[in-house]
């Protein structure tokens, strides 16, 4: 789709946006290294391992590759010593040398923190950065900025050091919740308020809510945000100057994002609250016309934004920690109009003190329901041991449809009922575990195919119990007909129903009876 080049006086990284799958990132990567044949530590959270990593792990080992695997837990919150601690033991305890490479595949809370392990382990090891979120793809994954947070302040500790390159994979925008994909619009609208020509042209047409805007339009905008930041970051790698013009929004952004506390709001939604208070500013400071201000802040309110419950004065003492802060003054990036911004220092405490109040009544009085999430429900469907050889296994016992044949099943089925399945199997007890561990931060609910495990696994069980998602238990054979050893199940009782002795009809029942569940339709007698 595109090839993008980041020059910086040291190295020149390439920037591939393709919609190309784990398969494609694997032969990308594979590529980048092909003489050398360096090891891998392969980072991400636990949502994108069970949508995306768990698969690429796969793929690059089938290049021949020799891979480690490490998921994290998710969230901003995440982003800190423990977590960073967690992946430079992990560098530390599989010998990982200099030579070795850091995969780190997801938003831009993973590509911070494992660009910032990679800049101190060893003194520094190579990485390269494969956002999965548009964030990622327009800006953390571009420029080198990597780091953890620190309790007074976000991104505090950190250090300058270059990706290998920036593979990003498209599709994954796929599976982004709504919030995420607007949120991460963010970063396009800072772009281009700061280039004021045709990328913000563009925009105004369109309006700041990607969610309005077509999968063309969102792909089209992420390439032309990634091309505005990588121009700006090859005048200014190490944010002495023009760089600086990147931090629109983000004094007040990254004060209210920690004060709101990491999670409540994201931190696309910080900043664009951060850029109408920098539009604000704008304006009292005499830099900007009244009548673009009030266009432009109409123009941002079409984007509703969650609330939060902050004060002024909790952001006024979250603002002087601030890394940008300047023997003591702080820096504001302001505008006079798109397209012309100004670095600021001499805005009057009064008048940010004025500011903070403005912009807590905004927060305040933001949307109620902060997550717009998926409409359609999503379950994983998951399969134990043995059942990859469906269709050649023991036909007269469990049918002769193979296991894809099953998933086309349920993918037609579930398309009808408006719902989304993901398919993963394993002959592995621990892999199964980890799926159903994962699960809870992407699924709805579970369809559970344990095979031989159903008899055997209390850990399997535990795993469900501890989840707590919405359940069925699923046989093609009715096992309380079959080999008396077949007659206990471990997870029935964490299930919400088992569905047996149905062959790969019993999908679509179990389909319908989680659905039902999960919309709080089902009638009294079924059970
Ligand atoms: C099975 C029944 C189990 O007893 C058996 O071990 C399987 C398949 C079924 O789908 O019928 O592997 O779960």
């Amino acid at each position: 789709m595109s090839v993008l080049e980041l020059r910086t006086a040291s190295k020149l990284i390439p920037i591939r946006i393709e919609c190309g799958g784990m398969e494609w990132l694997a032969r990308e990567i594979e590529s980048c290294f092909a003489p050398q044949r360096p090891r891998f530590l392969l980072v991400c959270d636990e949502r994108v391992a069970l949508l995306y990593g768990k698969s690429l792990h796969t793929y690059l080992e089938s290049c021949g590759l020799s891979v480690e695997f490490m998921s994290l837990p998710p969230g901003e919150s995440e982003k800190n010593f423990r977590t960073l601690k967690l992946i430079l033991d992990k560098l530390a305890h599989k010998n990982f040398s200099r030579k070795d490479v850091l995969l780190a595949l997801g938003g831009g809370v993973i590509t911070d923190i494992n660009g910032f392990a990679a800049s101190i382990y060893a003194r520094g090891i190579r990485w390269i950065a494969l956002p999965t979120t548009v964030l990622g793809m327009v800006d953390a994954s571009i420029g080198g900025k990597t780091a953890i947070n620190h309790e007074t302040a976000k991104n505090l500790i950190g250090a300058f050091h270059q990706p290998e390159c920036v593979l990003a994979d498209i599709l994954t925008l796929k599976t982004l919740v709504p919030r995420e994909t607007r949120s991460g619009a963010a970063e396009i609208v800072k772009g281009a308020l700061l280039e004021g020509g045709a990328i913000w042209m563009e925009l105004q047409d369109e309006g700041p809510d990607a969610l309005t805007w077509s999968e063309a339009q969102l792909f089209a905008m992420i390439e032309k945000g990634a091309r505005a930041k990588i121009e700006i970051v090859s005048r200014d790698e190490f944010e002495s100057g023009e760089r600086m013009l990147l931090n629109l929004g983000h004094t007040f952004g990254h004060a209210l994002e920690n004060v709101a506390g990491y999670g409540t709001l994201t931190h696309g939604e910080a900043v664009f609250y951060g850029m109408q208070a920098a539009v604000w500013l704008s304006e009292k400071m005499g830099l900007m016309k009244k009548e673009i201000a009030v266009a432009l802040l109409l123009w941002m309110q079409t984007l509703s934004l969650p609330r939060a419950n902050v004060t002024a004065e909790s952001l006024l003492q979250a603002l002087p920690s601030d890394k940008k802060a300047d023997q003591g003054k702080l820096r504001w990036i302001l505008l006079s109009k798109p397209g012309v911004p100004e670095i600021r220092d001499d805005v009057p405490l009064e008048l940010v003190q004025e500011c903070a109040a403005w912009l807590c009544d905004r927060v305040r009085g933001g949307e109620e329901v902060s997550v717009r999430e998926h409409s359609a429900k999503r379950i994983l469907i998951l399969h134990g041991p043995n059942l990859n050889l469906l269709g050649t296994r023991e036909p007269e016992i469990y049918g002769s449809q193979t296991l894809s044949d099953i998933e086309s099943l349920c993918e037609t089925h579930a398309q009808k009922c408006g719902a989304e399945c993901l398919f993963r199997s394993s002959n592995h007890e621990g892999e199964l575990i980890e799926y159903i561990q994962w699960a809870r931060h992407w699924a709805d609910g579970i369809i559970v195919n344990p095979g031989a495990y159903t008899h055997t696994s209390v850990a399997l069980r535990d795993a469900l119990s501890a989840i707590k998602l919405p359940t069925i238990e699923l046989h093609l054979s009715d096992p309380s007909q079959r080999e008396e050893y077949r007659h206990h199940s471990f997870i029935r009782d964490v299930c919400l129903r088992t569905v047996s002795g149905h062959g790969a009809d019993g999908y679509a029942i179990a389909l319908d009876f989680l659905l039902s569940h999960l919309s709080g339709t089902l009638g009294q007698s079924a059970g």
